[in-house]
């Protein structure tokens, strides 16, 4: 068995969404939110598919839009036993700070309502690792979380290590120059990890530049027993087992 912990199954992201997850042959997807139209998107799937879970939230991006109201939409829906987690939800700096404040705002109010529901965090962070790890350290508590698309360096990697964070990895992993992200897999423990693809985004080799969907997490998890000198199956088991007890799946 294998778990794609994050992936997006838009309406407007694939031509036959049905196909996409047939391929998955009963293994198990997280679906993400990223917003309310995404997140009301999952609650779909998840109702939908046995083999789907999904976790609903508001990215860092969609802040401008949002409001008291969209926090509720996502506190009430987020009850729901197959919403198993708070995401993606956190900071991102990549195309300036501008909105920086309103990001550890909602990023901030989310994690609460993550302890309300005791759901796990999945957080998005790009070009805010200081921020990321100080308000981690100052308010996760007993709350578990997971890096999706984890994109920083070893060294931050311990960092997160010590809050319990694990981190999530995708098809960047398979890329000639995703060397920071070998590192990363090939210094800390298999148990550290879970994997992703973050469809329809970054699809791993010999797929790059293409549509990515769940089932390419098989790459990823072949790339993985590569770099740690395992076998696949020892790896799909293994961070099978870490996204089970990661996100209390039944
Ligand atoms: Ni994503």
């Amino acid at each position: 068995m294998m778990i794609d912990t994050h992936c997006h199954l838009d309406i407007d992201d694939y031509k036959n969404v049905e196909e996409v997850i047939k391929h998955m042959d009963g293994n198990i997807m997280i679906a993400s939110g990223c917003n309310l139209e995404t997140s009301k998107r999952v609650i779909e799937l998840v109702n939908k598919y046995d083999n789907i879970y999904g976790t609903i939230g508001i990215h860092p991006s969609e802040v401008q839009d949002m409001n008291e109201e969209a926090l509720n939409y996502i506190f009430e829906n987020a009850k729901n036993s197959k919403i198993v987690g708070i995401g993606e939800i956190g900071l991102d700096y990549h195309y300036g700070k501008e909105d920086r404040d309103l990001q550890i705002e909602y990023f901030l109010k989310q994690i609460e309502l993550a302890k309300k529901l005791n759901k796990v965090i999945v957080i998005h962070s790009r070009d805010a690792q200081e921020d990321t790890l100080e308000i981690l350290k100052n308010n996760l508590g007993g709350l578990k979380a997971v890096l999706h698309c984890y994109g920083y360096s070893y060294e931050a990697s311990k960092e997160f290590k010590k809050l319990g964070v694990k981190f999530g990895i995708g098809g960047v992993l398979t890329f000639k120059n995703g060397v920071k992200l070998k590192e990363v897999v090939e210094k800390n423990d298999l148990d550290d990890f879970v994997l992703e693809t973050d469809s329809p985004y970054l699809a791993p080799e010999p797929f790059r530049g293409q549509k990515n969907e769940p089932y390419n997490v098989l790459y990823v998890a072949k790339e993985i027993a590569k770099i740690k000198n395992m076998t696949l199956e020892e790896v799909l088991e293994n961070t099978t087992k870490t996204a089970i007890n990661l996100f209390d799946l039944k």
